[in-house]
């Protein structure tokens, strides 16, 4: 597909999100860039946000209790600050990505809650100052809307210890704007209405909580159409909004990706960043990953592939240009979007 791009050369999407005060970020794995200068370089080149893909997961960072391994992380941060990017923290509390110590370890619900807490300070903490917003608790709900069970649900008898770790990310880190984060929520439906329902029960109660992620995992055709109206009543409800972790992967029934498979993800991600743009209470879009070469969808969703904005060799594909003529047209350029602080 030919590229009628009238956006300059020289425009990133960094540039594009700095002029409207808006995050343009990706996942990125420590591995990867200290492997490939290019992936680097692109990372530094096109974005003004980063999200560590693993690095400060809890397995990640402390793989035996009490001995820490911040090697991931913190080298996730000193790219971040080298290179003027903001750091969105993924994430304190999930049931996956585990240390065996602690999810095998037999612990008693008290136990638990002591060990989460602890845990949410001591890595918070760590970075304070440093993050400009958390996933504090990740994909807390089933599909139905219902809480999902983890050890976490399990050692509090139901969602209480998804306050008890915002305000202990908010003593811990009292700069960083803090979220909660699921997928499946991008349209209105019986989770995401779950999901503004937690959100403003816990800020009635005095919960510190500032934000709600959209993960914006979707299927190649599948954008609900409803989805700028969803970010709308998440801002209505006086939530910062983000697109944390935007990807649209492709069915390879033909092996690879066809031109016509590529336009389509190209008109997607375009809808996508619209549904952003459309909402001034939505401050960032991050791709779960900008390129083919790393992506985590063909060994978590076999049979489906080339999700990202560049391909393997880090080249543009047609939704790299969809993404940077959407930043470009829509809305006002007055930076408005920043967040006083
Ligand atoms: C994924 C990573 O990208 C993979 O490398 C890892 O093997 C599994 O986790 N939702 C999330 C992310 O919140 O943390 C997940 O990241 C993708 C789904």
């Amino acid at each position: 597909m030919a590229h009628d791009d009238p956006v300059p050369a020289g425009a990133t999407l960094r540039r594009l999100g700095d002029l409207r005060g808006l995050q343009v970020g990706a996942a990125i794995r420590a591995s990867t860039l200290s492997d490939n200068g290019s992936y680097g370089a692109v990372a530094a080149r096109e974005f003004n946000s980063i999200t560590p893909a693993n690095e400060m997961k809890w397995a990640s960072v402390e793989p035996a209790r009490g001995q820490f391994d911040w090697s991931g992380a913190d080298a996730t941060v000193a790219f971040a600050r080298a290179h003027d990017q903001a750091v969105r923290g993924h994430t304190l509390v999930w049931h996956r990505q585990l240390p065996a110590w602690l999810s095998g370890g037999g612990f008693t619900g008290p136990e638990l809650l002591q060990l989460m807490t602890e845990h949410v300070e001591i890595e918070a903490g760590r970075y304070a100052g440093e993050i400009v917003a958390w996933d504090v608790v990740n994909e807390p709900f089933n599909e139905d809307g219902t809480f999902r069970t983890s050890i976490f649900e399990q050692a509090s008898n139901g969602p209480g210890y998804i306050a008890t770790a915002l305000h202990a990310a908010r003593r811990a880190d009292p700069a960083a704007r803090l979220y909660l984060n699921d997928y499946n929520i991008e349209g209105i439906n019986a989770k995401s209405t779950a999901m503004l329902n937690l959100a403003t029960s816990l800020q009635r109660q005095g919960v510190p909580i500032d934000g709600v992620g959209i993960q914006t995992h979707v299927i190649l055709g599948q954008v609900p159409p409803d989805f700028a109206e969803n970010v709308a009543r998440f801002a209505a409800a006086g939530f910062e909004v983000c697109l944390t972790e935007i990807d649209v992967r492709i069915p390879l029934t033909a092996g690879e990706a066809t031109p016509a498979q590529l336009a389509e993800q190209a008109a997607d991600y375009a809808a996508i960043v619209e549904a952003c743009l459309a909402v001034r209470g939505c401050v960032g879009v991050t791709v779960w990953g900008f390129t083919d070469l790393d992506s985590w969808i063909p060994s978590a969703f076999p049979g489906h592939g080339a999700a990202d904005l560049l391909d393997e060799s880090l080249g543009p594909k047609p939704a790299y240009f969809a993404v940077r003529r959407t930043l470009a047209a829509g809305g006002s350029m007055d930076g408005s979007r920043v967040t006083p602080d």
